[in-house]
């Protein structure tokens, strides 16, 4: 194959020709649906005249295609790859085309497609491109009128974008609908969805008293899973108009339920689609942190319809733009919605760990991507996580009020335009007065900064230091030189030796017990006077950056933050910390041979948070009382050795089980609750509590503990007790009963497959050597198909990313068998093979063994013929 074009920030130009209007026929038929396309367009006012037309297409059947009415000989245009160019128009003309496509055939699930028989889209970022030959563009935004013509019985739901304004019956047993959307929009907002749907309807009133409709459509047999999503929406609704005085601005709001999805949601205008995994939910097959992902995914794509769609986004490498801020705005929704510290503690853990690695890994990018082959491998945990990061330091710089200040002057500055990450920040800094140049440095560098910090305490003149020093390592495109000092808030306070809070003095500022300090130098050193005795710091609380902060705590120190700091976060922090140094010293220990103990600041800490539940709230408590994982320790070493911190990370927790094990017991015991399953944060914190220590005596190994879990899993009523005792039997491979468990569980759910999903994960997340075996028998499950995104997630995706120990065997096979299913997937879902292909690419710190292995399987996929999407990857792993 030739090599595929690479498309760089600094090529932007605006479009020649921008749409008006795009009129969009559609007959559908499985094979052969014709797609009539009618554009009013016009010149670009800022590009001369006479430029050439450039339309975007691929897999498009080109039946007819006329300029102002005349059809265009073959003389006049030319299609070059996925690019169709007329050389000669006027400053405004009215295109028409027809093409034919095959949903049936679009396994990638990118443009028009068919899941169970029902039509649906996808389209951001370039799948409209797979409908008709448009540009395709997010900087080109047209009102969409949109008629959809079907057959009646089989497709008596129509859906697209925007008002219904016309319908009516065809010949043939036809139908149609006719669709308006007043709103200008790009092309990856266009929807459209057909189907034998059912719909569940509720309204919303908005806080200027307008009724707006809402519907959720599903299939028939997912009637009982649509009313929590349905809460969800309106509480989204509400919160964004309290929060961010944002309202609704159609009449309807549609959300489809789609089982065939290559991601978590889609917000086109007025018409979301959904992976069903997403919105469907109901205590009987959805566990509790299922509940809470479905409102933050609900909530994240209504949240777009003012990040996204009103203001949306000049090109793609601005996507952070409008992902970054509304990831920010889910998470402060779902923080305000449940436990805050928790909400934080979850999602700095999948950061830290993930997003770490992405940064430590070939594939580093920055926040702002300054050039990609495939834009549809940058939906990353950079641009997500990382880019709320972004937002979040942001309102810690500016304070809650004048951040939103910022955000009511962006949304009024830019409504109905497409922008770039500089006009959010410049807003920002407008408001603010605060110059904020050195902080687009955020989105332009990659990496994960680290910040060492050292103190002095000078007794004397009762004066405490602390020294940061910053540097950001060097990334692929990026070396160590070339990258800049950041500008990082880290938000800290001190505390004396009882425990309370010190109130702070520097310079001439008196801020309280609290402050945020804004970093700005390669190192800074910040003096803090009228300390009376030397300190233990507090740092970087909330995680108010997303950095690696080192201060060389002792452990003793780390069990005092645990025990007396007054932020949540860095009292988990801290915990979590103590059991990490725990954990390696009984890997140093595995490793040369020698017999391992437990520390025992750590037993303390546990021991106490044990004795005095009620010191912090259940659900944050639960946090605390699990291990990190160990992805997670896997990060933080220089050389990972995989068996060595799985055995150790066993050792502690055993440890903890026996030696606390009347505990455990007790805690058990006392959260275990009759009432009626709700997804309430009260009931959910008992849960978490009950199963965490479900899963400690479970960690012995005892005949009792699994006798427990087997009595657990036979009488749960909700899902989140049920698959809790089926973990633990199955990871603590407890023989017949967890073969028994893992039957009853399929008789009874083999109808669901996203029950089947998680009966799916959860046997290839065992740590037990049986796993790889396991995963390829279930290959042949009827549960599982590789056609579907959210079978492979469950299987592959969960194997490869959750099952260490097994997928870096050190025979290879965990190796190859990814390496054989991502090029099935090559050839019929790109987008999902160049994901899933991930964990291979993270071989910089393993083994020479290991690093052999794996860059050999990468090396068989790079032999193949490969999509652009998974030539970028595989390009950047092996370079
Ligand atoms: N904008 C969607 C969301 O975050 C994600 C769409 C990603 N699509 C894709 N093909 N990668 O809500
Ligand atoms: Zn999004």
């Amino acid at each position: 194959m030739s090599e595929p074009e690479v498309v760089y920030l600094k090529d932007y130009l605006p479009p020649a020709y921008t749409v008006e209007t795009t009129h969009l026929t559609f007959e559908l038929a499985p094979e052969d649906t014709h797609v009539k396309a009618t554009l009013r367009m016009k010149r670009h006012p800022e590009r001369e005249a006479g430029v050439p037309l450039e339309l975007f297409g691929a897999n498009l059947d080109l039946r007819a295609i006329s300029l102002n009415g005349e059809a265009l000989s073959k003389s006049r245009y030319r299609i070059d790859g996925e690019r169709l160019i007329i050389d000669d128009v006027p400053d405004a003309f009215v295109l028409d085309t027809e093409v034919v496509i095959a949903p049936e055939q679009n396994t990638a699930l990118e443009g028009l497609y068919r899941s169970n028989g029902m039509y649906c889209t996808q389209c951001e970022p370039e799948g409209f491109r797979r409908i008709t030959w448009y540009p395709d563009r997010p900087d080109v935004m047209a009102k969409f009128t949109t008629t959809v013509i079907g057959d009646k019985a089989t497709l008596p739901i129509l859906l697209s974008n925007g008002n219904p304004i016309d319908q009516g019956d065809l010949e043939d047993g036809r139908h149609f609908v006719t669709w308006e959307d007043p709103f200008p929009k790009p092309s990856y907002l266009f929807a459209l969805v057909a189907g034998q749907l059912e719909v569940v309807e509720s309204y919303f009133t908005t806080r200027n008293g307008r009724t707006v409709l809402l519907q959720l459509y599903v299939e028939p047999q997912n009637l009982h899973k649509t009313e929590f999503s349905m809460g969800a929406l309106k509480r989204a609704m509400k919160w964004d108009e309290e929060t961010y005085g944002r309202e609704y601005d159609l009449d309807r709001f549609m959300i489809v339920a789609v089982d065939d999805f290559n991601m978590g949601a889609m917000e086109n205008k007025g018409l979301n689609i959904f992976n069903s995994s997403a919105v469907l939910a109901n205590p009987e097959t959805t566990i509790d942190a299922g509940f809470q992902r479905i409102e933050g995914i609900v909530a994240h794509e209504y949240f777009h319809n003012w990040s996204g769609n009103r203001v949306t986004c000049r090109d793609w490498f601005q996507l952070a733009l409008k992902e970054g801020f509304t990831v920010f705005r889910d998470q402060t929704f779902s923080a305000d919605t449940n436990s805050a510290p928790v909400k934080r503690i979850e999602d700095v853990a999948v950061l830290r760990t993930q997003q770490f690695a992405e940064d430590a890994g070939p594939t580093a990018h920055p926040v702002r991507p300054d050039h990609f082959i495939e834009i549809s491998n940058f939906y990353t945990l950079t641009v997500y996580e990382k880019g709320a990061e972004v937002v979040r330091m942001l309102r810690n710089l500016l304070g809650k009020e004048t951040f939103r200040r910022g955000t009511d002057t962006y949304f009024e500055r830019f409504d109905g335009q497409a922008v770039r990450v500089e006009d959010f920040v410049n807003t920002m800094a407008d408001v603010s007065g605060i110059d904020l140049g050195q902080f687009m440095r955020w989105y332009e560098q990659a990496g994960t900064p680290r910040i060492d910090v050292a103190e002095e305490y000078d007794a004397e003149r009762q004066e405490y230091a602390l020294t940061f020093r910053q540097h950001t390592p060097a990334t692929p495109g990026q070396v160590a030189d070339s990258k800049q000092p950041l500008h990082i808030p880290v938000r800290m306070g001190l505390l004396n030796g009882r425990g309370n809070p010190i109130e702070l003095a520097v310079g001439n500022e008196r801020p309280g017990h609290e402050m945020v300090l804004e970093l700005r130098e390669a190192e800074e050193r910040i003096v803090f006077k009228h300390v009376a005795e030397k300190p233990t710091p507090s740092l970087l609380r909330g995680f108010s950056a997303p950095v690696i902060l080192n201060f060389p705590y002792t452990r003793e120190q780390l069990a005092f933050l645990v025990k007396y700091d007054v932020d949540g976060f860095n009292r988990w922090d801290a915990g979590q910390r103590l059991a990490q140094e725990a954990i390696f010293d009984v890997m140093h220990a595995i490793q040369a041979g020698e017999a391992p103990t437990l520390d025992d600041t750590l037993l303390d800490v546990f021991d106490y948070l044990l004795k005095t539940p009620d010191r912090a709230d259940r659900a944050v408590l639960a946090e605390m009382l699990q291990l990190p994982s160990e992805a997670y320790l896997a990060g933080q070493r220089a050389q990972v050795d995989i068996d060595a911190i799985h055995d150790a990370r066993a050792f502690v927790e055993r440890s903890l089980a026996e030696q606390l094990h009347f505990h455990w017991q007790a805690l058990y015991e006392s959260n275990v609750t009759k009432a009626a399953y709700e997804p309430s944060f009260e009931q959910i914190s008992h849960r978490a509590l009950k199963n965490v220590a479900l899963s400690y005596l479970c960690a012995t190994g005892d005949e009792d503990a699994l006798a427990l879990a087997d009595q657990q899993f036979k009488t749960a009523t909700n899902m989140t007790d049920t698959r809790a005792a089926l973990t633990q039997l199955v990871h603590r491979h407890a023989g017949e009963r967890a073969d028994a468990a893992l039957k009853a569980f399929e008789a009874r759910w083999s109808h669901d497959p996203l029950v089947m999903d998680q009966w799916l994960t959860l046997q290839a997340t065992q740590p037990h050597p049986e796993a790889l075996d396991r995963v390829k028998a279930l290959m042949a499950h009827p549960a599982f198909s590789l056609r579907n995104p959210n079978r492979v997630r469950a299987l592959i995706g969960a194997f490869s990313q959750h099952n260490h120990v097994n997928f870096h065997r050190a025979d290879g096979e965990g190796y190859a068998l990814l390496a054989d299913i991502v090029l099935q997937l090559n050839k019929s879902n790109p987008e999902i093979a160049a994901r899933l292909v991930l964990p291979l690419t993270r071989y910089q710190r393993l083994d020479e063994v290991h690093q052999q292995l794996m860059r050999g399987a990468l090396e068989r996929i790079r032999n193949q013929s490969l999509s652009r999407n998974l030539y970028e990857v595989i390009e950047k792993a092996l370079a």
